[in-house]
């Protein structure tokens, strides 16, 4: 989603700005942009599509400066064309802005009535208007702030520059994120501490409704009272080097085959091998005292929840609650006190999550997260961080992220049942070395690479594909679908594999390939007997399963794909591989943008 980064630098910004959105560039964004002061006005470059556009622009019309702004846009408000990108401006400022002005219609009708005009249909432009016009009655900057940020409702990151006064620059936070960083004689905002890792690890994390007026070598943070603070500078440790795709041809492709490292990585911080015993970092609550859990996330996320979910109830007997976090809040959940609320992001930033974050904190909820992000705003507001150890994860179809909330999540549900004295040392070594064959496992699914690439062209001719599995695998119907669509634009839905014959049965024919997850095990007959179902009626079935499930069940389908043997238990973690490699190869062979796919953003800042 949207990217920030300004530079109040103490020479040319230009490149280094460019530089820093390239690195924000696996947010998501469909235009881009950079603002500056030449000889005290305010000058743009803007351009559609991606940033190569934008380079394009600056070499054949170069902006000098060294105070600068600049954007990577993801649309909400008017088409992604040049007109809409941001930086937006007046004659006095320009702004650039992640996140929505809910209340843009009527300061826009209330700013036209005054004679202003607009050049775009965002809803930031009326922010540019309106500090703008503060400005032009005789505010200060800071004045011109303040009194503006009081009038917008919804959720924003600003980074404000003046004409007047080159070495200033504003940001502003409320809902979506915004850090501060701090160089030598200089000074950065940025959407995340990833944009200014060239620049600089020295960060300050603004939090909700702050507000910071910035100079080369002063920095001053205002709460949303406008009452001065300090925020503490934290070293953020992310490299400053471009993180590369090393020898794959997209970032999704390393990160599926990164899977086996960052899942034994996660699983490390959460199990003790050796004595053969779950265990979670220091907890600011007692687990044996929590008596209902509500999961909250979204698309992937939430499908780890779904798991989740499965395995909490049957180990440790505590009834989960499962929310799609764009729906929690506005259900009025019932929120009982003693209950725990476990949120799934790998960002931290999603803001529909975040905001379901507060609403259970603010309702007498416990609070986790699991969280791929240790420095986002969900990781700093709940109670309990429980961190995965992915990495970054570029591209914007989740992967490796997916299966590490699942390493955690396990391992919490195990934590949980063993709290309750519903886990048995026996039962505990049992779960604590399947965790550990996950790994290996994982290599093994990935072995599979090449027939599932050979494949895939069957199955980019497809308009519609169904995914179908039952129990914990069940999820991983929905996720396979997700992935399938995200990344290859092919319409896929997923269904509990019991559930086809009550309508979806009838989409079933010929043309319409149907992905099965069958691992042999005690609901494998069971989804054995919805396949035939299907394939009665001339569904072309792509079984995924192992060789003892392909043994028994294989005949009649247009394909397989094998899978080790593993118990049911993990087999959620290892499924996941061959459903990404799946959608991975048909979006190959469709030839679409893998890492970038159309209209989506990694990390949805916006409601
Ligand atoms: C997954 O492939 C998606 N791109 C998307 O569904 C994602 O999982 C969702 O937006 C939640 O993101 P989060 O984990 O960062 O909160």
């Amino acid at each position: 989603m949207c990217g920030i980064i300004g530079i109040l630098g103490k020479d040319e910004v230009t490149d280094r700005l460019v530089e820093g959105l390239r690195r924000l560039e696996y947010r998501g964004y469909d235009s881009a942009g950079v603002s500056t002061i030449v000889d005290g006005h305010i000058e743009r470059r803007r351009a559609e599509g991606k940033l190569d556009n934008l380079a394009k622009t600056l070499s054949a019309d170069p902006l000098t400066g060294r105070v600068g702004i600049a954007h990577t846009r993801w649309a909400t408000h008017g088409a992604p064309t040049t007109s809409n990108a941001h930086p937006h401006a007046t004659l006095e400022v320009s702004l650039v802005h992640n996140g929505i002005i809910e209340n843009f219609k009527e300061l826009r009708e209330e700013l036209q009535a005054s004679g202003r005009s607009f050049e775009s249909q965002t809803d930031t432009e009326v922010a540019a208007h309106l500090i703008s016009r503060e400005i032009e009655a005789g505010a200060t900057p800071e004045q011109a702030v303040s009194r503006s940020l009081k009038r917008l409702r919804g959720a924003f990151a600003l980074a404000i520059l003046f004409r007047q006064h080159p070495d200033l620059l504003i940001g502003a936070r409320l809902g979506s994120p915004l850090v501060i960083g701090y160089g030598d004689g200089e000074t950065y905002l940025g959407s995340d501490a990833i944009a200014l890792a060239p620049l600089t690890q020295r960060i300050a994390y603004l939090e909700e409704g702050d507000w910071v007026v910035i100079t080369r070598d002063k920095v001053s943070i205002y709460d949303r009272n406008d009452k001065p603070v300090d925020r503490p500078i934290t070293v953020s440790g992310v490299t400053g080097a471009l993180i590369d795709k090393g020898n794959h041809r997209h970032f999704m492709q390393k990160e599926i085959f990164e899977q086996p490292v960052v899942v034994a990585q996660t699983l490390g911080a959460y199990l003790r091998p050796l004595e053969e015993q779950v265990a979670l970092p220091a907890l600011p609550f007692d687990l044996a005292e929590i008596r209902r859990i509500s999961i909250v996330a979204c698309g992937t996320s939430y499908y780890a929840g779904m798991v989740a979910k499965y395995w909490i109830e049957q180990l440790a007997r505590v009834p989960v609650e499962l929310d799609i976090a764009s729906e929690f809040r506005y259900r009025a959940p019932v929120l009982e006190e003693g209950g725990m609320a476990l949120f799934i992001s790998q960002s931290g930033e999603t803001a529909d999550t975040l905001a379901a974050l507060r609403h259970a904190a603010e309702n007498g909820q416990k609070t986790a997260v699991v969280v791929n992000v240790a420095s986002s705003s969900m990781a700093r507001e709940a109670d309990l961080v429980l961190p995965t150890h992915a990495g970054p994860e570029i591209g914007v179809a989740s992967t490796k992220a997916f299966t590490c909330q699942l390493g955690v999540l396990a391992a919490f549900a195990a934590n949980l049942a063993r709290a309750r004295g519903r886990l048995d040392a026996a039962e505990e070594k049992r779960i604590v070395n399947l965790l550990a064959e996950v790994p290996a496992a994982m290599n093994a699914a990935l072995a599979h690479d090449a027939a599932i690439e050979e494949m895939a062209p069957v199955i980019a001719k497809a308009r519609d594909v169904l995914y179908m599995g039952r129990g914990p695998d069940y999820p991983l119907a929905l996720e396979g679908a997700l992935k399938l669509k995200e990344i290859s634009y092919i319409h896929a839905e997923g269904y509990a594999a019991g559930e086809l014959k009550h309508g979806p049965i009838a989409l079933i024919d010929e043309n319409v390939p149907v992905i099965v997850m069958a691992p042999s095990g005690p609901l494998f007959e069971k989804t054995v007997s919805n396949m035939q179902e299907v394939q009665a009626r001339g569904g072309q079935v792509v079984l995924i399963s192992d060789p003892e499930g392909l043994r028994a069940a294989a005949e009649d389908c247009l394909a397989t794909i094998e899978m080790p043997h593993v118990d049911a238990f993990i087999a959620p973690m290892v499924y996941a591989i061959p459903v990404q490699l799946l959608a991975y190869h048909v979006a190959v062979a469709k030839g679409t943008d893998v890492d970038q796919p159309r209209n989506l953003a990694k990390s949805v800042t916006v409601e």
